[in-house]
């Protein structure tokens, strides 16, 4: 029989989000406001064989979706040869990846190629200035036709992730209603998590997502059922839309009762929650492939002390600055 991979509380673990590096070229004010800073005294990324390693045992485990992450993952020099590589991997089904969409109007093609099935990009704003503003890049227009490109490679699926904050405006809401009447995306809210740099900024911006969850049921939207292996998104969908609306509230009671996703940082630290602590250190036995029953064990052995939730609501994030540390 495949082993499975549960938890004490009967939850089963089927996607892991591995990040590549905690490196990023945006500087969005909720996550990395002041850039990417290099710590000195921090362990080096995990290589690319380290990584196919790791996916190697975490698929003898029954994991079959794979997210790749960061920081945003495509500053790495030797990503197209990660993806390929970790898409060729035995019990990998779906290899999905999670970008800012920098490089995404001249790469889409490529990426598709290298075997990424599906595609997140990040666009918390389709007024210019703000998106400026935001992020520190100027780059929109760049952005929205990286969701173009992507749509023309066909990928299985495109999706947006839009952090909700303040001020979200009726103008902001028909930018976005225009832009999912005629894209086949699911353009995702997504509540402003609260972390230990931003404690600040989402004390003054934090807006819950009920907000777009009245909007919605008003303008006649109906709640999906998430399909198998899914993240943690409500969708809506509307016969007058070719596209979706997604809600990712996890300040909402009950959120973590359907966690499925597990976590491998840049690092080599397996984390069984965005706001847990530490990570237990898998880097060692990354080394050899030798190795690989004993990092088996290592993962097993590690499930039964997953929290049931995170503390959010209570101001607890764990040992989480920012998420661009370990991957959102
Ligand atoms: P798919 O549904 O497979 O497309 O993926 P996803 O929504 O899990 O991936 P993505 O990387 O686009 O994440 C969207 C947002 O959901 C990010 O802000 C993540 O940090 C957040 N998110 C994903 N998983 C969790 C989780 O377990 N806990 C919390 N609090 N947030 C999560
Ligand atoms: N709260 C909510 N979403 C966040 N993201 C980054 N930091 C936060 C936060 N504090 C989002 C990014 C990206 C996704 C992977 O996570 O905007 O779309
Ligand atoms: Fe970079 Fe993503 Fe953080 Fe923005 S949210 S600074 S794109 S890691």
């Amino acid at each position: 029989d495949p082993l499975v991979l549960e938890d004490g509380y009967g939850r089963r673990f089927a996607y892991l989000r591995l990040s590549l590096t905690e490196r990023c070229n945006f500087r969005c004010t909720y996550c990395l406001p002041n850039g990417f800073r290099k710590q000195p005294g921090l362990p080096a990324e995990l290589a690319r064989d380290e990584m196919v390693r790791a996916v190697r045992a975490f698929a003898h485990v029954g994991l079959w979706k794979l997210r790749l992450t960061g920081g945003e993952p495509t500053v790495r020099s030797d990503f197209d040869e990660i993806a390929r590589d970790i898409g060729q991997i035995p019990g990998i089904r779906r290899l999905a990846m999670t970008t800012n969409g920098y490089r995404l109007a001249e790469r889409a093609a490529d990426w598709r190629a290298a075997g990424i099935d599906a595609i997140n990009v990040s666009i918390d704003t389709l007024d210019p200035a703000e998106f400026a503003r935001i992020t520190g890049h100027d780059r929109l227009d760049e952005v929205v036709a990286g969701v173009d490109a992507a749509l023309d490679a066909k990928f299985d699926a495109v999706k947006v992730n839009s952090v909700l904050m303040r001020g979200l405006t009726d103008g902001d809401w028909s930018d976005i209603l225009a832009f999912v009447a005629e894209r086949p995306v699911a353009w995702r809210f997504i509540e402003l998590m609260r972390t230990n740099d931003n404690a600040a900024f989402h004390a003054e911006q934090r807006t819950p997502g009920e907000v777009i969850r009245l909007r919605l049921e008003e303008a006649g939207w109906q709640p999906l059922a998430r399909e198998i292996g899914a993240g943690p998104s409500i969708d809506y969908a509307h016969p007058d839309f070719v596209g979706r609306i997604g809600l990712i509230a996890p300040y909402a009671p009950g959120f973590c009762d359907s966690c499925n996703r597990l976590r491998l940082s840049s690092r080599g630290k397996l984390h069984l929650c965005l706001f847990g602590e530490g990570g237990l250190d898998l880097r060692d036995l990354l080394q050899s492939d030798d190795q690989h029953d004993e990092l088996v064990e290592r993962i097993l052995a590690a499930m039964p002390v997953k929290a049931r939730g995170h503390r959010l609501r209570e101001g607890i994030s764990g040992s989480t600055p920012h998420l661009a540390s370990i991957g959102g």
